[in-house]
Protein backbone atom coordinates (compact mmCIF):
# COMPACT_ATOMS: atom_id res chain seq x y z
CA UNK A 1 0.00 0.00 0.00
CA UNK A 2 1.46 2.92 -1.03
CA UNK A 3 0.82 6.73 0.89
CA UNK A 4 2.06 10.21 -0.15
CA UNK A 5 2.20 12.98 1.63
CA UNK A 6 2.02 16.92 0.68
CA UNK A 7 3.18 19.08 3.75
CA UNK A 8 5.77 21.51 4.19
CA UNK A 9 6.67 21.31 7.69
CA UNK A 10 9.38 18.77 7.64
CA UNK A 11 8.82 16.94 11.04
CA UNK A 12 5.21 16.48 10.35
CA UNK A 13 6.51 14.87 6.96
CA UNK A 14 9.13 13.00 9.15
CA UNK A 15 6.45 11.88 11.77
CA UNK A 16 3.72 10.45 9.55
CA UNK A 17 6.56 8.99 7.50
CA UNK A 18 7.92 6.84 10.79
CA UNK A 19 4.59 6.20 11.79
CA UNK A 20 2.86 5.09 8.66
CA UNK A 21 5.95 2.98 7.62
CA UNK A 22 5.85 0.95 11.15
CA UNK A 23 2.45 0.08 9.73
CA UNK A 24 4.17 -1.31 6.93
CA UNK A 25 3.00 1.36 4.50
CA UNK A 26 5.40 2.54 1.80
CA UNK A 27 5.65 6.25 2.13
CA UNK A 28 6.82 9.55 -0.05
CA UNK A 29 6.26 12.83 1.31
CA UNK A 30 6.84 15.96 -0.74
CA UNK A 31 6.72 19.76 0.86
CA UNK A 32 5.01 21.42 -2.17
CA UNK A 33 2.39 21.31 -4.44
CA UNK A 34 3.92 20.81 -7.59
CA UNK A 35 6.69 18.52 -6.53
CA UNK A 36 3.74 16.43 -4.71
CA UNK A 37 1.47 16.27 -7.93
CA UNK A 38 4.94 15.63 -9.99
CA UNK A 39 5.13 12.45 -7.69
CA UNK A 40 1.73 11.39 -7.78
CA UNK A 41 1.82 10.84 -11.02
CA UNK A 42 4.67 8.04 -10.70
CA UNK A 43 3.38 6.30 -7.60
CA UNK A 44 -0.41 6.19 -8.11
CA UNK A 45 -0.68 5.86 -4.47
CA UNK A 46 -3.48 4.37 -2.40
CA UNK A 47 -4.25 7.21 -0.20
CA UNK A 48 -3.23 10.97 -0.12
CA UNK A 49 -2.66 13.25 3.34
CA UNK A 50 -2.52 16.86 1.68
CA UNK A 51 -2.13 19.71 3.85
CA UNK A 52 -4.40 22.77 3.25
CA UNK A 53 -1.69 25.51 3.09
CA UNK A 54 1.19 24.76 1.08
CA UNK A 55 4.34 27.56 0.20
CA UNK A 56 3.47 27.57 -3.73
CA UNK A 57 -1.06 27.51 -3.50
CA UNK A 58 -4.01 26.19 -1.87
CA UNK A 59 -4.46 22.38 -0.78
CA UNK A 60 -8.07 22.77 -0.97
CA UNK A 61 -7.49 23.59 -4.87
CA UNK A 62 -4.79 21.13 -4.93
CA UNK A 63 -7.52 18.36 -3.82
CA UNK A 64 -9.89 19.66 -6.92
CA UNK A 65 -7.37 19.55 -9.12
CA UNK A 66 -6.26 15.46 -8.04
CA UNK A 67 -10.18 14.62 -8.18
CA UNK A 68 -10.20 15.52 -11.65
CA UNK A 69 -7.66 13.00 -12.31
CA UNK A 70 -7.92 10.18 -9.70
CA UNK A 71 -11.25 10.54 -8.78
CA UNK A 72 -11.21 7.09 -6.35
CA UNK A 73 -7.79 8.11 -4.36
CA UNK A 74 -8.87 8.88 -1.16
CA UNK A 75 -7.76 12.19 -0.04
CA UNK A 76 -7.27 13.18 3.94
CA UNK A 77 -6.73 16.72 4.46
CA UNK A 78 -4.77 18.05 7.17
CA UNK A 79 -4.68 21.54 8.55
CA UNK A 80 -2.88 24.11 11.41
CA UNK A 81 -5.19 26.83 11.63
CA UNK A 82 -9.02 24.82 12.41
CA UNK A 83 -11.57 26.55 9.92
CA UNK A 84 -14.66 24.89 9.86
CA UNK A 85 -15.50 26.08 6.31
CA UNK A 86 -12.74 25.12 4.62
CA UNK A 87 -13.33 21.53 6.09
CA UNK A 88 -16.48 21.61 5.01
CA UNK A 89 -15.37 22.76 1.17
CA UNK A 90 -13.00 20.40 1.37
CA UNK A 91 -15.51 17.26 2.48
CA UNK A 92 -17.58 18.40 -0.42
CA UNK A 93 -15.08 18.39 -2.72
CA UNK A 94 -14.78 15.11 -1.99
CA UNK A 95 -12.14 14.91 0.70
CA UNK A 96 -12.17 11.27 2.66
CA UNK A 97 -11.77 13.44 5.85
CA UNK A 98 -10.22 16.60 7.21
CA UNK A 99 -7.58 16.03 10.43
CA UNK A 100 -6.83 19.06 12.24
CA UNK A 101 -3.10 19.55 13.28
CA UNK A 102 -1.77 18.77 15.97
CA UNK A 103 -2.01 15.54 14.58
CA UNK A 104 -3.10 12.41 16.73
CA UNK A 105 -0.98 9.73 15.56
CA UNK A 106 -3.55 7.05 16.45
CA UNK A 107 -6.46 8.63 15.01
CA UNK A 108 -3.99 9.50 11.77
CA UNK A 109 -3.79 5.40 11.79
CA UNK A 110 -7.28 4.98 12.10
CA UNK A 111 -7.81 7.40 9.05
CA UNK A 112 -5.28 6.13 7.07
CA UNK A 113 -6.33 2.65 7.80
CA UNK A 114 -9.94 3.25 7.11
CA UNK A 115 -8.93 5.03 3.64
CA UNK A 116 -7.08 2.26 2.18
CA UNK A 117 -10.27 0.02 3.06
CA UNK A 118 -12.52 2.31 1.46
CA UNK A 119 -10.03 2.32 -1.66
CA UNK A 120 -9.98 -1.42 -2.09
CA UNK A 121 -13.51 -1.84 -1.75
CA UNK A 122 -14.33 1.05 -4.51
CA UNK A 123 -11.92 -0.84 -6.66
CA UNK A 124 -12.99 -4.08 -6.05
CA UNK A 125 -17.11 -2.71 -7.08
CA UNK A 126 -16.05 -1.03 -10.09
CA UNK A 127 -13.94 -3.51 -11.18
CA UNK A 128 -16.88 -6.45 -10.63
CA UNK A 129 -19.48 -3.69 -12.25
CA UNK A 130 -17.06 -4.12 -15.59
CA UNK A 131 -16.69 -7.62 -15.56
CA UNK A 132 -20.72 -8.00 -14.50
CA UNK A 133 -21.47 -5.11 -17.84
CA UNK A 134 -19.26 -7.11 -19.71
CA UNK A 135 -20.46 -10.78 -19.21
CA UNK A 136 -24.02 -9.75 -20.17
CA UNK A 137 -23.08 -7.64 -23.27
CA UNK A 138 -25.51 -9.07 -26.05
CA UNK A 139 -23.32 -8.99 -29.41
CA UNK A 140 -25.16 -9.08 -32.50
CA UNK A 141 -25.12 -7.43 -35.51
CA UNK A 142 -27.18 -9.26 -37.51
CA UNK A 143 -30.87 -8.75 -38.60
CA UNK A 144 -32.52 -10.85 -36.01
CA UNK A 145 -30.58 -10.08 -33.17
CA UNK A 146 -30.88 -5.82 -34.28
CA UNK A 147 -34.99 -6.97 -34.21
CA UNK A 148 -34.56 -8.57 -30.56
CA UNK A 149 -32.66 -5.43 -29.09
CA UNK A 150 -35.62 -3.32 -30.25
CA UNK A 151 -38.03 -5.26 -28.92
CA UNK A 152 -35.90 -5.67 -25.79
CA UNK A 153 -35.61 -1.88 -25.49
CA UNK A 154 -39.56 -1.44 -26.20
CA UNK A 155 -40.92 -4.32 -23.25
CA UNK A 156 -38.39 -3.46 -20.46
CA UNK A 157 -39.49 -0.15 -18.98
CA UNK A 158 -43.35 -1.76 -18.22
CA UNK A 159 -43.98 -5.00 -16.03
CA UNK A 160 -44.71 -6.84 -18.29
CA UNK A 161 -44.59 -10.81 -17.63
CA UNK A 162 -42.17 -11.86 -20.11
CA UNK A 163 -41.86 -15.79 -21.48
CA UNK A 164 -38.33 -15.91 -23.27
CA UNK A 165 -37.99 -19.49 -25.83
CA UNK A 166 -35.04 -20.60 -27.32
CA UNK A 167 -32.18 -23.58 -27.61
CA UNK A 168 -30.03 -23.87 -24.68
CA UNK A 169 -27.02 -21.70 -25.37
CA UNK A 170 -28.58 -19.04 -27.06
CA UNK A 171 -29.09 -16.71 -24.66
CA UNK A 172 -31.98 -15.96 -22.62
CA UNK A 173 -30.70 -15.86 -19.09
CA UNK A 174 -28.93 -12.82 -21.20
CA UNK A 175 -31.78 -11.43 -22.34
CA UNK A 176 -33.61 -11.47 -19.01
CA UNK A 177 -30.12 -9.57 -17.61
CA UNK A 178 -30.77 -6.95 -20.38
CA UNK A 179 -34.89 -6.47 -19.88
CA UNK A 180 -33.94 -5.98 -15.95
CA UNK A 181 -30.89 -3.94 -16.93
CA UNK A 182 -32.86 -1.83 -19.19
CA UNK A 183 -36.16 -1.34 -16.91
CA UNK A 184 -36.54 1.26 -13.52
CA UNK A 185 -35.83 -1.82 -11.56
CA UNK A 186 -32.16 -2.02 -12.47
CA UNK A 187 -30.91 -0.76 -9.32
CA UNK A 188 -32.81 -3.95 -7.09
CA UNK A 189 -31.43 -7.24 -7.44
CA UNK A 190 -32.52 -9.91 -10.30
CA UNK A 191 -32.58 -13.16 -8.88
CA UNK A 192 -32.24 -16.39 -10.59
CA UNK A 193 -34.52 -19.46 -9.51
CA UNK A 194 -33.27 -22.66 -11.94
CA UNK A 195 -36.09 -25.10 -10.88
CA UNK A 196 -34.50 -27.82 -12.90
CA UNK A 197 -31.11 -27.18 -10.96
CA UNK A 198 -32.29 -27.76 -7.20
CA UNK A 199 -34.35 -31.87 -6.07
CA UNK A 200 -37.72 -31.48 -6.77
CA UNK A 201 -38.14 -31.31 -2.82
CA UNK A 202 -36.68 -28.46 -2.00
CA UNK A 203 -38.15 -26.31 -4.86
CA UNK A 204 -40.56 -24.73 -2.77
CA UNK A 205 -38.27 -23.94 0.39
CA UNK A 206 -35.83 -22.22 -1.87
CA UNK A 207 -38.88 -20.47 -3.70
CA UNK A 208 -40.80 -19.21 -1.19
CA UNK A 209 -38.53 -19.59 2.06
CA UNK A 210 -38.87 -21.02 5.36
CA UNK A 211 -39.96 -20.97 9.13
CA UNK A 212 -37.67 -22.60 11.62
CA UNK A 213 -38.47 -26.52 12.43
CA UNK A 214 -40.67 -26.43 9.58
CA UNK A 215 -39.09 -29.59 8.08
CA UNK A 216 -35.79 -31.43 9.90
CA UNK A 217 -33.05 -29.59 9.44
CA UNK A 218 -34.68 -26.20 9.12
CA UNK A 219 -32.82 -24.83 12.11
CA UNK A 220 -33.42 -21.54 11.57
CA UNK A 221 -35.54 -19.14 9.69
CA UNK A 222 -34.61 -18.35 5.90
CA UNK A 223 -35.82 -16.23 3.36
CA UNK A 224 -36.90 -17.51 -0.01
CA UNK A 225 -35.50 -16.26 -3.59
CA UNK A 226 -39.08 -14.58 -3.71
CA UNK A 227 -38.55 -11.89 -1.06
CA UNK A 228 -34.88 -11.98 -2.52
CA UNK A 229 -36.51 -10.46 -5.53
CA UNK A 230 -38.68 -7.89 -3.86
CA UNK A 231 -38.71 -4.81 -6.12
CA UNK A 232 -36.79 -6.61 -8.49
CA UNK A 233 -36.83 -9.29 -11.29
CA UNK A 234 -37.38 -12.62 -10.23
CA UNK A 235 -36.40 -14.31 -13.11
CA UNK A 236 -38.00 -18.39 -13.41
CA UNK A 237 -35.04 -20.40 -15.52
CA UNK A 238 -36.18 -23.86 -17.10
CA UNK A 239 -39.98 -23.29 -16.29
CA UNK A 240 -41.18 -26.10 -18.02
CA UNK A 241 -39.09 -28.32 -15.48
CA UNK A 242 -41.08 -27.02 -12.66
CA UNK A 243 -43.35 -29.80 -11.51
CA UNK A 244 -47.21 -29.35 -11.15
CA UNK A 245 -47.60 -28.72 -7.79
CA UNK A 246 -45.14 -25.60 -7.44
CA UNK A 247 -46.55 -24.64 -10.73
CA UNK A 248 -50.22 -24.11 -8.58
CA UNK A 249 -48.30 -21.60 -5.82
CA UNK A 250 -45.95 -20.04 -8.49
CA UNK A 251 -49.20 -19.39 -10.23
CA UNK A 252 -50.35 -17.61 -6.92
CA UNK A 253 -47.64 -15.34 -6.15
CA UNK A 254 -48.18 -14.30 -10.20
CA UNK A 255 -51.70 -13.58 -9.70
CA UNK A 256 -52.06 -12.31 -6.74
CA UNK A 257 -48.19 -11.24 -5.14
CA UNK A 258 -48.58 -13.45 -2.46
CA UNK A 259 -46.87 -16.43 -0.82
CA UNK A 260 -46.71 -18.09 2.58
CA UNK A 261 -43.19 -19.17 3.84
CA UNK A 262 -43.07 -23.25 4.48
CA UNK A 263 -44.05 -23.99 7.38
CA UNK A 264 -46.38 -20.43 8.11
CA UNK A 265 -49.53 -19.24 7.60
CA UNK A 266 -48.55 -16.16 7.49
CA UNK A 267 -49.16 -14.27 4.43
CA UNK A 268 -46.38 -12.31 2.31
CA UNK A 269 -46.78 -9.94 -0.27
CA UNK A 270 -44.26 -9.22 -2.84
CA UNK A 271 -43.60 -7.04 -5.94
CA UNK A 272 -41.62 -8.77 -8.56
CA UNK A 273 -41.31 -8.20 -12.07
CA UNK A 274 -41.53 -12.08 -13.80
CA UNK A 275 -39.56 -13.20 -16.45
CA UNK A 276 -39.28 -17.15 -17.44
CA UNK A 277 -37.89 -18.84 -19.93
CA UNK A 278 -37.38 -22.50 -21.23
CA UNK A 279 -36.31 -23.88 -23.76
CA UNK A 280 -39.38 -26.60 -23.79
CA UNK A 281 -42.41 -26.58 -25.85
CA UNK A 282 -44.96 -25.05 -23.99
CA UNK A 283 -48.36 -25.10 -25.51
CA UNK A 284 -47.40 -28.82 -26.34
CA UNK A 285 -46.57 -29.60 -22.52
CA UNK A 286 -49.88 -28.00 -21.78
CA UNK A 287 -51.89 -30.37 -24.47
CA UNK A 288 -50.72 -33.41 -22.41
CA UNK A 289 -51.30 -32.02 -18.80
CA UNK A 290 -47.84 -31.36 -18.20
CA UNK A 291 -47.58 -27.80 -17.54
CA UNK A 292 -50.48 -25.50 -16.57
CA UNK A 293 -52.55 -23.79 -18.66
CA UNK A 294 -53.68 -21.27 -16.85
CA UNK A 295 -49.75 -20.52 -15.70
CA UNK A 296 -48.69 -20.81 -19.37
CA UNK A 297 -51.25 -17.78 -20.38
CA UNK A 298 -50.28 -15.86 -17.05
CA UNK A 299 -46.55 -16.06 -18.02
CA UNK A 300 -47.07 -15.91 -22.23
CA UNK A 301 -48.01 -11.79 -22.34
CA UNK A 302 -44.45 -11.06 -23.98
CA UNK A 303 -43.42 -13.62 -25.96
CA UNK A 304 -39.70 -13.52 -27.11
CA UNK A 305 -37.22 -15.95 -29.25
CA UNK A 306 -33.90 -16.41 -28.48
CA UNK A 307 -32.74 -17.21 -32.07
CA UNK A 308 -30.41 -20.19 -32.25
CA UNK A 309 -27.08 -19.13 -33.66
CA UNK A 310 -27.41 -21.18 -37.11
CA UNK A 311 -29.83 -18.18 -38.19
CA UNK A 312 -27.32 -15.70 -37.22
CA UNK A 313 -24.18 -16.71 -38.84
CA UNK A 314 -23.13 -13.52 -39.92
CA UNK A 315 -22.89 -12.73 -35.78
CA UNK A 316 -20.14 -15.49 -35.11
CA UNK A 317 -17.01 -13.52 -36.36
CA UNK A 318 -18.29 -10.49 -34.01
CA UNK A 319 -18.94 -13.15 -31.32
CA UNK A 320 -15.07 -14.92 -31.66
CA UNK A 321 -13.83 -11.33 -31.18
CA UNK A 322 -16.06 -10.42 -27.96
CA UNK A 323 -14.62 -14.15 -26.34
CA UNK A 324 -10.94 -13.66 -27.88
CA UNK A 325 -10.91 -10.53 -26.11
CA UNK A 326 -12.48 -11.84 -22.79
CA UNK A 327 -10.56 -15.08 -22.68
CA UNK A 328 -7.64 -13.03 -23.47
CA UNK A 329 -8.30 -10.82 -20.08
CA UNK A 330 -9.57 -13.83 -17.77
CA UNK A 331 -6.60 -16.14 -18.67
CA UNK A 332 -3.92 -13.44 -18.65
CA UNK A 333 -2.51 -14.27 -21.80
CA UNK A 334 -2.48 -11.96 -25.47
CA UNK A 335 -5.66 -12.00 -27.53
CA UNK A 336 -5.35 -14.68 -30.19
CA UNK A 337 -6.27 -13.08 -33.36
CA UNK A 338 -8.47 -15.63 -35.85
CA UNK A 339 -6.78 -15.28 -39.49
CA UNK A 340 -9.88 -15.03 -42.75
CA UNK A 341 -9.62 -18.95 -43.09
CA UNK A 342 -10.14 -19.26 -39.41
CA UNK A 343 -13.15 -17.16 -38.73
CA UNK A 344 -14.52 -19.02 -41.80
CA UNK A 345 -13.94 -22.73 -41.03
CA UNK A 346 -15.61 -21.44 -37.50
CA UNK A 347 -18.31 -19.86 -39.11
CA UNK A 348 -19.22 -22.83 -41.22
CA UNK A 349 -18.98 -24.97 -38.38
CA UNK A 350 -22.26 -26.41 -36.78
CA UNK A 351 -23.10 -25.59 -32.95
CA UNK A 352 -25.98 -27.55 -31.44
CA UNK A 353 -25.01 -26.21 -27.91
CA UNK A 354 -25.61 -22.04 -29.66
CA UNK A 355 -23.33 -19.13 -28.28
CA UNK A 356 -22.01 -21.47 -25.00
CA UNK A 357 -20.86 -23.94 -27.66
CA UNK A 358 -19.08 -21.21 -29.81
CA UNK A 359 -18.06 -20.38 -26.02
CA UNK A 360 -16.56 -23.75 -25.12
CA UNK A 361 -14.50 -24.03 -28.27
CA UNK A 362 -13.22 -20.45 -28.19
CA UNK A 363 -11.86 -21.41 -24.66
CA UNK A 364 -10.57 -24.81 -25.77
CA UNK A 365 -8.41 -23.04 -27.93
CA UNK A 366 -7.22 -20.46 -25.77
CA UNK A 367 -5.95 -23.05 -23.70
CA UNK A 368 -4.86 -26.25 -25.63
CA UNK A 369 -3.78 -23.34 -28.75
CA UNK A 370 0.15 -21.85 -28.51
CA UNK A 371 0.07 -20.20 -31.22
CA UNK A 372 -1.48 -16.23 -31.26
CA UNK A 373 -2.28 -15.93 -34.93
CA UNK A 374 -4.02 -18.90 -36.08
CA UNK A 375 -5.32 -20.45 -39.34
CA UNK A 376 -7.97 -22.71 -39.82
CA UNK A 377 -5.36 -25.62 -39.83
CA UNK A 378 -4.64 -24.53 -36.00
CA UNK A 379 -8.04 -25.13 -34.75
CA UNK A 380 -9.10 -28.02 -36.72
CA UNK A 381 -7.95 -30.45 -34.64
CA UNK A 382 -9.75 -28.81 -31.74
CA UNK A 383 -13.39 -28.34 -33.20
CA UNK A 384 -15.50 -31.02 -32.31
CA UNK A 385 -16.31 -32.92 -35.02
CA UNK A 386 -12.53 -33.30 -35.81
CA UNK A 387 -11.19 -37.00 -36.84
CA UNK A 388 -14.86 -38.13 -37.12
CA UNK A 389 -14.66 -36.78 -40.71
CA UNK A 390 -12.47 -38.95 -42.16
CA UNK A 391 -14.62 -42.43 -41.09
CA UNK A 392 -17.99 -40.77 -42.31
CA UNK A 393 -16.51 -40.71 -45.77
CA UNK A 394 -15.50 -44.20 -45.50
CA UNK A 395 -18.99 -45.02 -44.37
CA UNK A 396 -20.75 -43.31 -46.75
CA UNK A 397 -18.84 -44.81 -49.98
CA UNK A 398 -18.86 -48.69 -48.38
CA UNK A 399 -20.69 -50.69 -51.04
CA UNK A 400 -22.39 -53.26 -49.32
CA UNK A 401 -25.00 -51.44 -47.09
CA UNK A 402 -28.56 -51.54 -48.39
CA UNK A 403 -30.11 -47.71 -47.98
CA UNK A 404 -32.47 -48.65 -45.18
CA UNK A 405 -29.22 -50.04 -43.29
CA UNK A 406 -27.15 -46.81 -44.25
CA UNK A 407 -30.34 -45.07 -43.13
CA UNK A 408 -30.16 -46.61 -39.90
CA UNK A 409 -26.81 -46.68 -39.20
CA UNK A 410 -26.38 -42.69 -39.59
CA UNK A 411 -29.28 -42.20 -37.12
CA UNK A 412 -28.19 -44.37 -34.64
CA UNK A 413 -24.36 -42.00 -34.85
CA UNK A 414 -25.78 -39.01 -35.17
CA UNK A 415 -28.67 -39.32 -32.12
CA UNK A 416 -26.14 -40.97 -30.74
CA UNK A 417 -23.53 -38.37 -31.01
CA UNK A 418 -26.34 -35.50 -30.39
CA UNK A 419 -27.36 -37.33 -27.12
CA UNK A 420 -24.11 -37.46 -25.20
CA UNK A 421 -23.56 -33.38 -26.77
CA UNK A 422 -26.57 -32.46 -24.28
CA UNK A 423 -25.84 -34.95 -21.58
CA UNK A 424 -28.35 -37.56 -22.94
CA UNK A 425 -31.04 -35.00 -22.33
CA UNK A 426 -33.87 -35.74 -24.39
CA UNK A 427 -35.57 -32.81 -23.82
CA UNK A 428 -32.46 -30.25 -24.65
CA UNK A 429 -31.51 -32.52 -27.79
CA UNK A 430 -34.53 -33.01 -29.40
CA UNK A 431 -35.01 -29.04 -28.87
CA UNK A 432 -31.56 -28.36 -30.45
CA UNK A 433 -32.43 -30.64 -33.37
CA UNK A 434 -35.86 -29.06 -34.13
CA UNK A 435 -37.59 -32.45 -33.01
CA UNK A 436 -40.72 -33.31 -31.37
CA UNK A 437 -39.66 -34.56 -28.13
CA UNK A 438 -42.17 -37.44 -28.31
CA UNK A 439 -40.64 -38.64 -31.73
CA UNK A 440 -37.13 -38.22 -30.56
CA UNK A 441 -38.09 -40.71 -27.82
CA UNK A 442 -39.63 -43.30 -29.63
CA UNK A 443 -36.43 -43.61 -32.26
CA UNK A 444 -34.16 -43.93 -28.93
CA UNK A 445 -36.18 -46.88 -27.98
CA UNK A 446 -36.24 -47.84 -32.52
CA UNK A 447 -32.91 -48.02 -32.46
CA UNK A 448 -31.76 -49.25 -29.14
CA UNK A 449 -29.76 -46.04 -28.19
CA UNK A 450 -29.34 -45.88 -24.46
N1 LIG B 1 -25.53 -12.50 -28.14
C1 LIG B 1 -24.60 -12.87 -27.25
N2 LIG B 1 -23.50 -12.10 -27.07
C2 LIG B 1 -22.56 -12.44 -26.18
N3 LIG B 1 -22.61 -13.52 -25.42
C3 LIG B 1 -23.67 -14.33 -25.53
C4 LIG B 1 -24.72 -14.05 -26.47
N4 LIG B 1 -25.64 -15.02 -26.36
C5 LIG B 1 -25.20 -15.87 -25.42
N5 LIG B 1 -24.02 -15.47 -24.92
C6 LIG B 1 -23.21 -16.15 -23.89
O1 LIG B 1 -23.41 -17.55 -24.06
C7 LIG B 1 -23.58 -18.19 -22.81
C8 LIG B 1 -24.95 -18.83 -22.75
O2 LIG B 1 -25.95 -17.82 -22.63
P1 LIG B 1 -27.21 -18.00 -21.66
O3 LIG B 1 -26.80 -18.64 -20.39
O4 LIG B 1 -27.90 -16.70 -21.59
O5 LIG B 1 -28.04 -19.03 -22.55
P2 LIG B 1 -29.37 -19.84 -22.20
O6 LIG B 1 -30.23 -19.74 -23.39
O7 LIG B 1 -29.90 -19.40 -20.89
O8 LIG B 1 -28.78 -21.31 -22.12
P3 LIG B 1 -29.31 -22.60 -21.29
O9 LIG B 1 -30.57 -23.03 -21.95
O10 LIG B 1 -28.19 -23.56 -21.49
O11 LIG B 1 -29.51 -22.17 -19.88
C9 LIG B 1 -23.37 -17.13 -21.76
O12 LIG B 1 -22.03 -17.17 -21.36
C10 LIG B 1 -23.67 -15.84 -22.49
O13 LIG B 1 -22.99 -14.76 -21.93
MG1 LIG C 1 -30.12 -20.48 -19.12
Amino acid sequence: MKILIIDDEKNIRISLTNILEDEGYEVQSYATIKSGLAGLEESDPDVILLDVILPDGNGIEALEEIKKTMPQTPIIMISGNSNISSAVKAIKLGAFDFLEKPLSLPKIKITVKKALDFHALTLKLIRMQADSERAWRMIGQSPVMNELNKLISKVAPSNAKILIYGESGTGKELIARLIHARSSRKDKTFVKFNSAAIPRELVESELFGFEKGAFTGATSRKKGKLEEADGGTLFLDEIGDMELASQAKILRVIQEGEFERVGSNQTHRIDARIIAATNQNLPEMVQKGTFREDLYYRLNVVPIQSPPLRDRTSDIPLLINHFAYDLALELGTRIKVFQPSALQKMQRQSYPGNVRELKNIMERIYLLCDKEILEAEDIQPLLPDAGTATNDAALFWEETASFQDKKREFEIRYLGRQLERFGGNISKTAAALGLQQSNLSRKISELGLK
